[in-house]
């Protein structure tokens, strides 16, 4: 067992080692509430609405909406039962080094850094877009070459605000500023207001004519639109990360992600609906669709408050993902599965310095370079697939006789289980063919890199 690629983590020496370090058991199941509406909301709610309600779904786009939240819902709970049994750090990446062993643990974490990468990519040009319609409201233009990915029939080259944001969060990060739960809470108190001011001034505007008709594309518009407003979704699962510190994490976990998840539909389905009641949705194909709307039903200074509301907002997501990207290939590092440099301390402020500033300077390239539909796909796929493993892991995991019992358990299992690895099966076929061909490059390097290097640096050698 010791040299295969089924070898595993033992839950025993996790929950052990675990026990060494003590973290400070802190957060309720209303923190967690929050830092899961912090992680989640972001570029989603503040552009998919507009862009995937033009190509795909219509003002039926709330379906979208309420579909993706019930694929997630399903992955939740799985994600709540393992991080209820095994409450330590590193997410779906150690869930699947125990249950399923190295191989698929890597091929998870390979997947959840196509995830967190391009996630941080994909919110900086969202950032980048609402930058524009707020300086635009004190009419200062950035030169349209410089504002959008390399394009050359539309003019545009590059998104350098997307890089500088990206740039100016890992050098936040290198310093080792934490993101202090207070902070955190002010952000999405601000983000959330936001969105509730959209949703009271604009339903003054609501014109039903517009909601006609309603499924313009069919069910078929409405599901692949769901397969791309999952991305709206993202970052419940960073809440699992936080398990470590939770009181009661057998009862707080899954309120926590659960209840996130529940509050963000709530907001999704609202905004969506009010956004395509005041604007055809065939107008909607627009960057900063929240902020357009306003512009259109001459509300200027709700715009511009909500385009400022965005640009913050979306900077906490991005600061969050830029962290988890670079702790999870920390980990990997760690584990001898990439090179040391990429777990090397920085002895001043104990911060993984090179990791950042290499994983984020790859990230600013995507960022500048990639439209945000593309990454969108691909952040939503490589999620996708960690998601189908944790759920089929649960299976896996009740098998395990070391686990704690008396933490959370998916009701009716196995169908909760099985019925949540179809639904992300069925997703992922209805993304584009170039992005399932990209992920299966990513992959095929992926495992290059697992066999020539990671199998034989793998700390279970020792
Ligand atoms: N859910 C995150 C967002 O929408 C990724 O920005």
């Amino acid at each position: 067992m010791k040299n295969s690629i089924f070898r595993k983590k033992s839950v025993d020496e996790l929950l052990h080692q675990h026990g060494k370090v003590q973290l400070n058991k802190t957060l309720g199941a209303f923190d967690l509430m929050l830092l899961g509406v912090g992680a989640i909301v972001g570029t989603g709610i503040f552009i998919l609405p507009g862009t995937v309600a033009a190509e795909h779904a219509g003002p039926g786009i709330i379906f979208s909406f309420i579909i993706a939240a019930i694929v997630c819902a399903f992955a939740a709970m799985c994600y709540s039962e393992f991080s209820s049994s095994i409450p330590v750090t590193g997410s779906a990446y150690t869930y699947s080094y125990v249950v399923f062993g190295e191989l698929v643990a890597w091929i998870v974490g390979w997947s959840l850094i196509l995830e967190y990468c391009l996630a941080v990519a994909a919110v900086a040009t969202g950032w980048s877009a609402y930058l524009n319609s707020l300086l635009a409201g004190f009419n200062i233009h950035i030169p349209k070459a410089l504002s959008g990915a390399f394009d050359p029939a539309n003019g545009t080259y590059v998104n350098l605000p997307a890089i500088l944001i990206i740039i100016i969060m890992a050098f936040l990060l290198s310093f080792g500023v934490k993101e202090s739960t207070k902070l955190n809470t002010i952000m999405v108190g601000l983000k959330v207001a936001v969105i509730l001011l959209f949703i009271i001034v604009g339903v003054f505007y609501v014109e039903p004519a517009n909601w006609k008709p309603f499924m313009p594309f069919g069910t078929s518009g409405i599901l692949s639109g769901a397969a791309l407003v999952f991305f709206a979704y993202l970052g419940f699962d960073a809440v699992s990360s936080a398990a470590e510190e939770v009181k009661n994490p057998q009862r707080n976990m899954p309120i926590g992600i659960i209840g996130s998840l529940l509050i963000c539909t709530i907001l999704y389905v609202t905004v969506s609906l009010v956004l395509t009641g005041m604007v055809p949705y065939t107008e909607l194909n627009v960057s900063n669709p929240v902020s357009f709307a306003m512009q259109l039903v001459h509300q200027d200074w709700v715009s511009d408050i909500i385009s400022l509301g965005a640009v913050i907002g979306m900077m906490t997501v991005i600061l969050v993902m830029l962290y988890g990207s670079t702790r999870l290939i920390f980990a990997f590092s760690r584990d001898g599965l990439l090179p040391k440099v990429m777990s090397e301390v920085n002895s001043k402020n104990q911060t993984p310095i090179k990791n950042t500033w290499i994983t984020a300077i790859l990230i600013a390239i995507c960022a500048g370079f990639v439209p945000l539909d593309k990454l969108t796909e691909l952040v939503n796929m490589g999620t996708l697939l960690a998601f189908t493993v944790v759920s089929i892991g649960i299976i896996q995991l009740r098998k395990n006789k070391d686990i704690p019992t008396g933490g959370f358990k998916v009701p009716f299992f196995p169908v909760i289980p099985i019925i949540s690895f179809v639904l992300c099966i069925y997703l992922m076929s209805q993304l584009s063919l170039h992005t399932i061909i990209f992920c299966g490059i990513w992959m095929i390097i992926g495992l290059i890199i697992y066999f020539i290097y990671g199998k034989k640096h793998s700390l279970l050698n020792k």
